[in-house]
Formats: structure tokens, sequence, C-alpha cells
């Protein structure tokens, strides 16, 4: 588990001005000009905080937080101690945070240390239906835990009908019905809806221990709410400290003053980049833990700001692609692309200022050409190689900001968690869009239907086999 600090995250946006990436980048003067209009929106934010879909904004305040905590250690208290494996079933926004969250605030080898050392269960995140995937982690789980005596599903879904984790809670369900028979119900802990949808009269009728996913609170928003907070309670994730960072995040992000305020400029910065045809939007962690965290903003800034209309129904294709990658890995593998192809992207480097461990290189090598790394660490040549990139960023004209870490611990991811957030919210303004739909998802969510024979998708089965009937161009 990592340690608590509560120092707040920095934002370094030099590299997005054109003093540093000349007219690749934003002048100064655009930002002080933008400050009014910047200082409007806030004002509208901060007016519509915590109603409507934007009820994830109240999620680390009271009354919501007290609740939620409450609720969710009571559970994880009554669990842990008989708990080996958690696996979670969920897709999407009933996931990504959940390994976000183990990522980061756990170490890489969770999984493999003994039970001692870990505290928790194992955690399996299911967010996929692929039957490798999905058959041998069960198996393993059955291997380590023959009778499933203690194993725990946690089955997050808003609506109960999402055809992956309905078919995988289905297998599940079965399963534990089989080994345990009549007490199968002590062994699921379902995150739904409170009060409607199929979930929610599943777990009415058999029995399961349930947590809410809030009211107004989206998928891709909920990782702060027992979504998210279940499964990272139960892993000895400090859940306190996660809400606490993203409380303090929050009030920064309120203040109309936008130099203050480090969502109003990151989101004036992608936005106004965007514009200028940097579309791309590269999130590069230097931290093997935070890459996952990259992958939840993915779905956070794709799914919130890819929109085809805006609110006066005006067709405008919006958004801009989330691309994740990692250093130094990807310095090996995408960075000739990012320096000499389509000036089309805008960096985002996520660093750790100070890692929780180090590792030293040991001197004595008397190889003449290797001298240069002996006696430094990983720690060095890892923050060497990010400010080297970012040089080299900065040479071929990309912009680029940084995002500091001081430490890697609970406190900080709540902080960037609800910092993104509240950029997105920001983003959906400027761009005049609905931020909190997806409604370019759901024609494959019915096709599926139509495909796996449910009734009342007949048509989309029909339209599915026309549009793709066999052609000649396959070889
Ligand atoms: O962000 C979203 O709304 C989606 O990614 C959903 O979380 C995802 O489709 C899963 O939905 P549900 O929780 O209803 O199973």
């Amino acid at each position: 588990m990592r340690h608590s600090s509560t120092t707040p995250l920095s934002l370094d946006f030099a590299n997005c001005l054109s003093q540093r990436v000349g007219s690749h980048g934003l002048s100064a003067d655009s930002l002080a000009t933008a400050a009014p209009m910047l200082a409007d929106l806030t004002k509208r934010l901060n007016q519509t905080k915590n109603t409507g879909w934007e009820r994830w904004r109240g999620l680390p305040f009271d009354p919501v937080r007290s609740e939620h905590l409450k609720a969710v250690k009571k559970l994880a208290r009554a669990l842990r101690a008989r708990t080996d494996n958690l696996i979670v079933l969920g897709i999407g926004g009933s996931a990504l945070g959940n390994i976000a969250l183990q990522s980061a605030l756990n170490p890489t080898t969770y999984n493999l240390l003994p039970r001692k050392l870990r505290g928790g269960p194992r955690l399996f995140v299911l967010d996929n239906v692929d039957p490798e995937f999905v058959g041998n982690t069960l198996d393993e789980v059955a291997r380590s835990d023959p009778k499933f005596k203690r194993t725990i599903i946690n089955v997050v879904s808003k609506s109960g009908e999402t055809a992956e984790t309905a078919a995988q809670f289905i297998i599940a369900r079965n399963m534990l019905k089989k080994k345990l028979g009549k007490n199968y119900a002590d062994h699921i802990v379902a995150v739904t809806d409170p009060a409607k949808g199929t979930m929610r009269s599943i777990c009415d009728a058999e029995g399961y221990a349930t947590l809410p996913v809030p009211e107004g609170v989206g998928g891709r928003f909920s990782v702060l709410s027992p979504v998210g907070l279940f499964s990272a309670a139960m892993c000895g994730i400090k859940i306190d400290a996660l809400l606490d960072g993203a409380a303090e995040m929050d009030e920064r992000c309120s203040n109309p003053d936008a130099m203050k305020n480090p969502a109003a400029v990151l989101a004036f910065l992608l936005m106004e980049l965007a514009r200028r045809g940097k579309v791309n939007h590269v999130m590069m962690p230097y931290c093997n833990a935070l890459y996952l965290l990259a992958d939840w903003f993915r779905q956070l800034w794709a799914e919130s700001l890819g929109k085809r209309h805006d609110k006066n129904g005006k067709e405008v294709f919006a958004g801009a692609t989330p691309i994740k990658a990692l250093g130094t890995t990807d310095q090996h593998s995408q960075v000739q692309l990012y320096r000499e192809g389509p000036n089309d992207k805008v960096f985002g480097f996520v660093e750790v200022e100070s890692f929780d461990r180090d590792v030293k290189i040991p001197t004595g090598f008397k190889v003449e050409n290797l001298k240069y790394l002996q006696g430094s660490t990983l720690g060095s040549l890892l923050a060497a190689e990010k400010r080297a990139t970012e040089f080299a960023f900065v040479e071929s004209q990309r912009p680029n900001f940084t995002i500091s870490f001081p430490k890697l611990n609970a406190h900080g991811v709540g902080q960037f968690i609800q910092l993104w957030e509240i950029v997105t919210a920001y983003a959906g303004l400027m761009l005049n869009i609905d931020a909190y739909d997806q409604p370019a998802v759901e024609t494959g969510k019915v096709a599926t239907f139509g495909l796996m024979g449910r009734s009342g998708y007949e048509q989309w089965k029909r339209k599915v086999e026309k549009a793709l009937a066999p052609t000649k161009w396959k070889i």
C-alpha cells in the first residue's frame, strides 16, 4: 500500500506556449484574453455542480461521501478476512476505474504476493467477454479455491442489461450456485442502481449485498462512488485519502481565477490546440502504475467529447482522440512518429517526483560506455529520460504539458481523477456538446442484441446481415 501525503499535483504548461513551440503553441496573451470566458464557465459549472448529470462533483463531499464510505467500509470489513479472490464483473465505466485504482495504488505484483503481504484478496477485473480471458481467470480462481468459499463476485452494472456483464454474471452465478448451494448469494456484491433496472430486480429477488451507483453519476464519472471504492477498499486502498484528494482538487477547480484553476487551464489549452489541428491527445505517464489511469482517461475523453451534434443539433463532429503511451517504453516505439509525424497532437506527460522506492545501479562494471549509469538509480534515469523527451518534443515544436505527482498515493490519484473529470466538463461547455450521453454506442449494443437473438431486436439482425453481406472482397 502506498504512503499518504497531501501535496497538490502541479501542472506545467510552458511547453504549450508559442515561446517554446513557436506557431504550434498558444500565445500567453491568448490565455489572458480567455480569462473572462474561463471565469464565466467556472461560474456556470459552480452553479450546475451536484445537479443533473454533474452529481459526480458531489462524490468527495458530504453527505454523499460519508454515506458511501460508511456502506463500503462496512461491507469490506465484513468480507475482507474471508475473501481470497475478488472478481469484478463490469465493463467501460463499470471497470476502468477499478482497474486504474488497483494498478496505480497497489504493486504490480499484488496478485502474486502471499496473502499476509497483500492484506486483501487477489483482484481480477473481467472487463471483456474474451472466452479465454474469462475462462482462464475462473479456472485460476477455482484452482486456488475449489469450492469458491473464499471468493466474492462483485458485479458492477448500473443497468444490469449490458450484454458482456450480464453474460459473465450468469456464468459466475451458476458456478457459485453449483459450488456453494443455497449460500451462493452471500458471495455476490452488486453495485447497481439503487431503485430500478434489471440488476436491481435480480438483487431484490435473490438477496445480494448491494451498493449504489448513485443517481446522476454516469459510468465514466463513477470511479469515486462505490463502483470504484468497493474493490479498492477490499484491496487495502485508502479510499478516504482518495476522496480527500478529489475534494481538494475540486476546490482548486472552482476558482474563477483561471491561473489558479488547473482544470480551466487544461481545458482551454486542449480545446484551443484541438481547434488548431492538434486533435490527438496523448497521455504519457512515466510510471507503469499510472499507465492504466491513461486507459480510464481515454474512455472519459472519448465518450464524453466525441459527439456528432452540438447542443443546438448542429452537426459538429466534435472531439479529440485520446491516446495512451508509456515512458520510457514508448520512446522506443512511438516517439519517432510523435516527433516527425504529423504535428497534430498534444502530449500530456505524467510524472512522479519521488517514488516510494528506487533501485540503485551498481558500480564496478568495467565497460567504459556504460560507466555513466553506474552509481546512479533507475529513478534518476527515468526522470532524465522524461526531461530529455520533453526537450526533444520542444525541439520539434510539439506542444506538451506535465502533470506532476509529488508522491504516488491515493490522495494524488483522487486529485488526478477529479481534475480530468472537471476538465471534461469544461471541454463539454467549450464545445457546446452534451458530455454526459453516449448515443453512438447504442447501435453496436442493439445490433448485438439482434445477432444474439434477443426478442424485439430481430430487425437489427436483418440490418447487420444486409449491410455486411459477403462480397468478393476477401482473400
Ligand atoms: O460510461 C458509461 O456509461 C459506460 O461505459 C457504462 O459504464 C458501461 O456501458 C456499462 O454500463 P452498465 O454499468 O449499465 O453495465
